[in-house]
């Protein structure tokens, strides 16, 4: 799909249908997510893709409960990793870079699953010690978004943006 209809065709969806992801597409988005910048090209985050239907069970009761998360057949966890990133960059490094870093790489997932004609929804309500539970991650990482990734089951709704102006300075 075409850059700006991929951007235009993103939209949160909520209800997943039963069918896999296949393995070239999940392939394409990893790839993608392996060109996003990321500070001194640190890439101070890792990405746990989770299947098992009962990690994604134990993944959606660490949402508090949203569903969904264990109806999609993917899930990417994007964690930060502090320590690569404060090796060099130290305070700001821990605070500001390895989030930015693991955004960026949940944003470019989203926005290659939206051109193969997948869909997702961004999820950054949970509590962050029942995922790593969950999926048992190490010590040194937080997760800090995670990424259901499947077929649509609900019709794609655009919600409201704020207008242009307010948004936008020009100075
Ligand atoms: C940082 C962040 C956290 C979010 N957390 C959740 C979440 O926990 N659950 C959820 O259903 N949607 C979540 N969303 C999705 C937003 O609700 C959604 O992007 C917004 O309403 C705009 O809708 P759209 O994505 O369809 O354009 C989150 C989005 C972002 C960027």
């Amino acid at each position: 799909m075409e850059f700006f209809a991929a951007l235009k065709a993103r939209h949160s969806i909520r209800v997943y249908i039963d069918t896999p992801v296949e393995a070239e597409k999940l392939e394409q988005i990893l790839e993608a997510v392996n060109q996003a910048p990321s500070a001194g090209n640190l890439q101070a985050f890792e990405v746990y893709l989770v299947t098992r239907a009962d990690q994604r069970k134990a993944l959606a009761a660490a949402a508090l409960g949203q569903d969904f998360l264990a109806q999609a057949p993917v899930v990417l966890i994007f964690c930060t990793h502090e320590a690569r990133s404060e090796k060099k960059y130290g305070k700001r490094g821990v605070e500001l870079y390895c989030l930015q870093d693991a955004t960026i790489a949940c944003t470019y997932a989203m926005l290659a699953a939206s051109a193969l004609g997948l869909s997702t929804v961004w999820v950054g309500a949970f509590n962050e010690e029942a995922v790593s539970c969950s999926v048992n991650l190490p010590e040194a990482l937080r997760p800090v978004a995670m990424l259901p990734i499947g077929y649509a089951a609900e019709e794609p709704r655009t919600r409201p943006r704020r207008s242009m102006t307010e948004i936008f300075h020009w100075i």
